[in-house]
């Protein structure tokens, strides 16, 4: 089948990339001449492990290219896939749509066959009812469906996530839209993983619940951990206890300093957004997205209690300011909060992150940026584990702890334990949830 995809950035790539290795056709479509140019020599802009070697596989097979002309990329194509941003609009926190119905418009005045329109971006519920309006005003006679299909790929696992999902889901409103998809998916159907077939507006309502039920699952795990501090009890016990209910499931219990990243923040303001607008307001996730804000706030005061109250003089060594591992994205990080408030109390602060360097030297400035731990710590006050990259999980404890000017360390990832700490030489240690 051929395939458009408009939309070069980490869903637009990924999906582009995926497809044509299941073997369909694939032109990606980008106005961004920079990117294009880029993709064209070979090199990925996003950082997500897998994703170069496969893109060139694909690229070889004659399979993906990239292009700016979208009339030219139309050609022959069964479905355009809209995978371009929709950010948080200033002021409302609505989702901005202008990208996205630009993106329509074009389609609309390109396209000469049938073609099956499918929105990848996470957009509110309505949204693909107004690009067939868009669509059908800029061509009126022109034959199409529209179609939601929603992706679950998460950052650092996105390949492994678009081969294996747990499941697709598909919005439709036609047989025929049904089938065009039920074709461009066909390898994962053949492999039996689910595709769930349904209306437009449940199809962009699983995304929205989806991304929320999972914050407020790592919101309350969190809420559980401040609760455990004060009790003496472990959350890593409470979780692991409640997680092998199946109703609940283990995953997504991990207490941490907050969610962060490019969708639960944007999801959940959407959504708490649209059931103001339809008078059925979305109470669990408002009261999430504000705890998730003082989850943040309260690792600021972790730190402190450790540097005896003040930040002033300290030196600090943070390992980690992405928002999670295996990704170069800072949006949303914890990171974003803790590191001005130690800079602004007065505290000289080094950064460690495998592939955080470029975006954090202009979020985070005023930080001296280092690759090695051990260097990093050296003669500092306190070590902060803010992302657990697996090159901060087998640290040598003792070497960090024999450099440090006062050995202490906040494990905000509970990495560590209390013991390891002791048995190290860390005269303090703080974690999430537990004595
Ligand atoms: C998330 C969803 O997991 C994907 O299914 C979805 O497709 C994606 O959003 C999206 O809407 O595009 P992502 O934001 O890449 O993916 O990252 P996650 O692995 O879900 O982590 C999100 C945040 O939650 C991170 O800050 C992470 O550290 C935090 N987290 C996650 C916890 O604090 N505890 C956990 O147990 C799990």
């Amino acid at each position: 089948m051929r395939i458009v995809v408009i939309g070069t950035g980490y869903v637009g790539l990924v999906s582009g990339v995926c497809f044509s290795d299941f073997g369909h056709d694939v032109v990606c479509v980008d106005k961004d001449a920079r990117k294009i140019d880029m993709l064209n020599s070979g090199k990925v802009p996003i950082f997500e492990p897998g994703l170069d070697q496969l893109m060139m596989r694909n690229v070889e097979a004659g399979r993906l290219r990239f292009t700016l002309d979208l009339t030219e990329a139309m050609e022959g194509a069964e479905a355009v896939f809209i995978a371009v941003g929709t950010p948080t609009r200033r002021g409302d926190g609505h989702a901005d749509l202008t990208y996205v119905m630009a993106a329509a418009q074009e389609v609309a005045k390109a396209a000469k066959d049938y073609i099956v329109v499918v929105t990848k971006s996470t957009v509110p519920v309505g949204t693909n009812r107004k690009v067939r309006e868009v669509m059908t005003q800029t061509t009126p006679e022109l034959d199409f469906d529209v179609a939601s299909n929603p992706e679950f790929l998460r950052e650092g696992a996105a390949i492994d996530d678009f081969m294996k999902p747990d499941r697709v889901v598909v919005g439709v409103e036609t047989e025929r839209a049904a089938k065009v998809m039920a074709d461009i998916y066909r390898p994962l159907y053949l492999r039996e993983f689910p595709i769930v077939v349904t209306d437009l507006e449940s199809a962009e309502m699983i995304k929205y619940a989806a991304n929320a039920f999972l914050a407020t699952k790592i919101t309350f795990i969190n809420e559980i951990a401040a609760l455990c501090e004060k009790v003496g009890a472990d959350v890593k016990q409470v979780a692991k206890g409640m997680g092998l209910d199946n109703r609940i499931g283990k995953n997504f219990l991990h207490a941490g300093p907050g969610y962060g990243g490019s969708c639960f923040p944007k999801d959940t303001k959407a959504l708490a957004r649209i059931g103001q607008e339809n008078a059925s307001p979305m109470m669990i996730t408002e009261a999430v997205i504000a705890i998730n804000e003082q989850v943040k706030r309260r690792m600021v005061d972790k730190l402190l209690d450790l540097c005896d109250g003040s930040f002033n003089g300290k030196t600090i060594a943070i390992m980690g300011v992405t928002f999670k591992p295996n990704t170069d994205d800072m949006r949303d990080a914890p990171s974003l909060t803790v590191v001005p408030a130690l800079l602004g109390g007065g505290a000289k602060v080094r950064v460690v992150d495998p592939q955080g360097r470029h975006e954090g030297e202009h979020l985070l400035p005023g930080v001296e940026w280092l690759d090695d731990p051990y260097a990093a710590s050296e003669h500092s006050d306190l070590i902060v584990i803010l992302t657990e990259w697996n090159e901060f999980r087998a640290l040598d404890l003792t070497r960090i702890a024999g450099g440090m000017k006062t050995p202490r360390m906040a494990d905000l990832r509970n990495v560590y334990s209390a013991e390891d700490a002791r048995n190290a030489g860390f005269e303090g240690y703080s974690s999430i949830g537990r004595p």
